[in-house]
C-alpha cells in the first residue's frame, strides 16, 4: 500500500472515531450542536488525531484508550478554527471549503459552538476513564496494570488541558492578535508559531507517546520533534496563504496580507520560508530515526506535510 492510501485509511479511521464521539442528542440548544457538527463535518486534514495515533502505534500502543483523545484533540482544533475566523480575529468567511460558522449561524452561535467544542473535548477525554479495565482486587498484576493506565490517562489529560491554553495555543493567538500590523522580532514570531500551532501538535504527539506507556526520555524526544513539525507546519500554512488557490485551501488566500499580518514569509520571502520548512522537517525526521519502533509512516507524514498543497 502506498503512503497516500495509508493516509486516506488513517484519516477515515480518525473520522469514524471523531464522529462516534460528537454529540447528537438535541434539546432546546440543538442549534449549537448543529453549528459544532457543521464545522467538524466539513472535513479538514485531521493531522492531529492521525499523528497522535501514528506516535501511539510506533511506540507499541495497542488499546482503545487513545480514541477519546483523538476525538478530543480534533474538537479543540476545530473550536480554534471557528474562533480564529471570527470578525474580531482573522475575519475569514470560508473554512474547510464551506462558509464559516459565524457566516451561517451568526457570530453569537459561532462563539458558543467554539465554546461547546472546547468543553465537549474534555467531556470526551474524561470518557477514557470508563475504558480502563477495572482489576480484580485479588489480582496483583491486573491491579498494577490498572494503576499504570490510570496514571497514563491522568498525564494525557494534563497535557490536553495545558497545551491549548494560555501557556500554549491561546497564548500564541493572543500575541498573534495583539501584534498584528506590527514589525515582529524573530523571537516574537517564534513565540507565536510555537504556541498557536506547535502546542496542539505537541499535545497530539506527546499524548500518543504517554498513552503508549513509553519512557520519559522518549516523550521528551517526541516533544522536541513535535515543535519542529509545528513550526514547519505553520510556516507552510503561511506559504500556502500566498501561493495556493482558494479551491485547494478551502479558506481565503492572502488572508494574512489582507489583515496586515507579519509572517515568516513576509519577513524572509517564500524561498527562505520553504527552505526552513525543509530544514525543520529534516530535523524532525532525524529525531524519529532515533526512536524505537517502526517510524516509517510518521516520517512519510512529515515529508507529505512539507509539500502539502492544502
Ligand atoms: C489550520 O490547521 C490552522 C493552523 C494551525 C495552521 P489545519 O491546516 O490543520 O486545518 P484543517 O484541520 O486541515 O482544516
Ligand atoms: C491559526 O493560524 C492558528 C490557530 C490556533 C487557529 P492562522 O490564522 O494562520 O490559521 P488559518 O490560516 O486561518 O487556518
Ligand atoms: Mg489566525
Ligand atoms: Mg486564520
Ligand atoms: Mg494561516
Amino acid at each position: 500500500m502506498d503512503f497516500q492510501q495509508k493516509l486516506e485509511e488513517r484519516v477515515k479511521e480518525a473520522e469514524k472515531i471523531i464522529y462516534s464521539y460528537m454529540p447528537d442528542v438535541k434539546e432546546l440548544q440543538g442549534v449549537v450542536i448543529d453549528a459544532m457538527n457543521y464545522t467538524m463535518s466539513a472535513g479538514g486534514k485531521r493531522i492531529r488525531p492521525v499523528i497522535m495515533k501514528a506516535v501511539y502505534d510506533m511506540l507499541g500502543g495497542d488499546d482503545k484508550i487513545i480514541e477519546p483523545f483523538m476525538a478530543a484533540i480534533e474538537m479543540i482544533h476545530t473550536y480554534s478554527l471557528i474562533h480564529d475566523d471570527l470578525p474580531a480575529l482573522d475575519n475569514d468567511d470560508y473554512r474547510r471549503g464551506r462558509k464559516t460558522a459565524h457566516v451561517v449561524y451568526g457570530e453569537a452561535m459561532a462563539i458558543l459552538a467554539g465554546d461547546g467544542l472546547l468543553n465537549y473535548a474534555y467531556e470526551t477525554a474524561a470518557k477514557t476513564f470508563d475504558l480502563i479495565e477495572v482489576a480484580d482486587v485479588n489480582d496483583n498484576e491486573a491491579l498494577v496494570r490498572e494503576l499504570e493506565s490510570r496514571k497514563q490517562v491522568e498525564r494525557a489529560v494534563k497535557i490536553l488541558s495545558r497545551n491549548p491554553g494560555i501557556y500554549g495555543m491561546i497564548g500564541g493567538q493572543v500575541v498573534d492578535v495583539s501584534l498584528t500590523g506590527q514589525k515582529l522580532s524573530e523571537e516574537q514570531l517564534e513565540y507565536i508559531y510555537i504556541n498557536k500551532t506547535g502546542a496542539l501538535i505537541e499535545a497530539a504527539m506527546t499524548i500518543g507517546a504517554v498513552l503508549s506507556g513509553t519512557s520519559n526520555d522518549i516523550v521528551d524526544k517526541i516533544s522536541q520533534t513535535a515543535y519542529n513539525i509545528g513550526m514547519a507546519f505553520q510556516i507552510q500554512d503561511d506559504i500556502l496563504d500566498e501561493t495556493a488557490t482558494f479551491e485547494e485551501l478551502g479558506k481565503p488566500i492572502h488572508s494574512d496580507a489582507d489583515s496586515g499580518k507579519v509572517t515568516y514569509v513576509t519577513i524572509h520571502g517564500i524561498d527562505k520560508a520553504y527552505a526552513e520548512v525543509k530544514r525543520l522537517s529534516e530535523l524532525a525526521i532525524k529525531t524519529i530515526n532515533e526512536l524505537p519502533g517502526d517510524g516509517e509512516f510518521l516520517k512519510e507524514l512529515v515529508r507529505y506535510l512539507i509539500d502539502r498543497t492544502k
